[in-house]
């Protein structure tokens, strides 16, 4: 039998089809005999549509960069579901992350949040209940965190996952704002780029990066940092020898940063 391959039909470089980024790495990632994580969703939903794949291939830093962050933010949402399993997860630009699918949220209260083409995509590989719901608006429409409609009493955790930089400053303090108005005692993960890389990208162009995890406390003085994570220290018999070499600079091993905060 045939199976006919669906079409998605994003503007080329635009921010949405980023998302093919980190899905392609989980399934590349889970074709290999010592997979870090595997994710039979990821491969499920590539093998449903026709893409050009070589488009969205970042080459071995960016593999790395995706896979550190994957596994880390696996481990932290694994551990907040642990301690609450009756708690909220806010997946900011979700994109098709499967990340759902690679672990027990059999009661946890998950909102995917993401701009209204994507969710529309996503619809065709995830379903909404009672506890999982989309939310199809741009994170720069404050309305959207309105629609988060249960008790927000119950633990919180935030995810944004290769999101913040593909926002400006300026636009990340609003989306902060947002955040820390409605969400106040929350914890937030998510990963950085170094500012080195501002201005490149592989679809859609990074518009912020820092240097040191503490410059996140500049945006809001309602941020503060409780942890980071230097994707150079992580998974380096995975790294090339040149960038093992470099790790001995600060700057080379926060090539990509994964940071948890606390919002107050
Ligand atoms: C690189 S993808 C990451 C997707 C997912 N978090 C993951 O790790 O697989 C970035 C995502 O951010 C979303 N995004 C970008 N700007 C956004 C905005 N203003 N509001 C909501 N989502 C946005 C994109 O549509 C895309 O799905």
């Amino acid at each position: 039998m045939i199976v006919q391959k669906q079409k998605v039909d994003f503007e080329k470089s635009s921010v949405e089809e980023s998302l093919f980024i980190p899905l392609l790495v989980k399934v590349k990632e889970s074709e290999r005999g010592d997979a870090v994580f595997t994710d039979t969703k990821a491969q499920e939903i590539i093998n449903s549509i026709s893409l050009d794949i070589n488009r969205f291939d970042g080459g071995n830093i960016t593999y790395h960069g995706i896979l550190v962050r994957t596994a880390i933010l696996d481990s932290i949402v694994n551990d907040f579901i642990a301690k609450n399993p009756e708690g909220i997860i806010l997946n900011l630009g979700a994109g098709l992350d499967t990340r759902i699918y690679r672990m027990d949220c059999s009661k946890i209260y998950w909102f995917d949040i993401d701009l209204p083409r994507v969710i529309e995509l996503r619809r065709r590989f995830f379903s909404e209940s009672e506890r999982v719901r989309f939310i199809s608006k741009s994170l720069l429409d404050e309305s959207w965190a309105n629609d988060i409609n249960i008790d927000i009493s119950r633990p919180i955790l935030i995810i944004a996952e290769g999101l913040l930089m593909y926002f400006t400053e300026s636009e990340l303090k609003m989306i902060l704002n947002i955040l820390t108005e409605k969400f106040s005692n929350a914890q937030m993960c998510f990963d950085v780029i170094h500012k080195f890389f501002v201005g490149k990208g592989i679809s859609s162009k990074f518009k912020w990066g820092i240097e040191k995890a503490s410059e996140i406390e500049q945006l809001s003085p309602k941020v503060k940092l409780v942890k980071a994570w230097s994707a150079g220290d992580y998974h380096k018999n995975r790294q090339e020898l040149f960038f093992r070499a470099m790790n001995v600079f600060q700057s080379t091993r926060n090539r990509s940063q994964v940071l948890l905060v606390k919002l107050g």
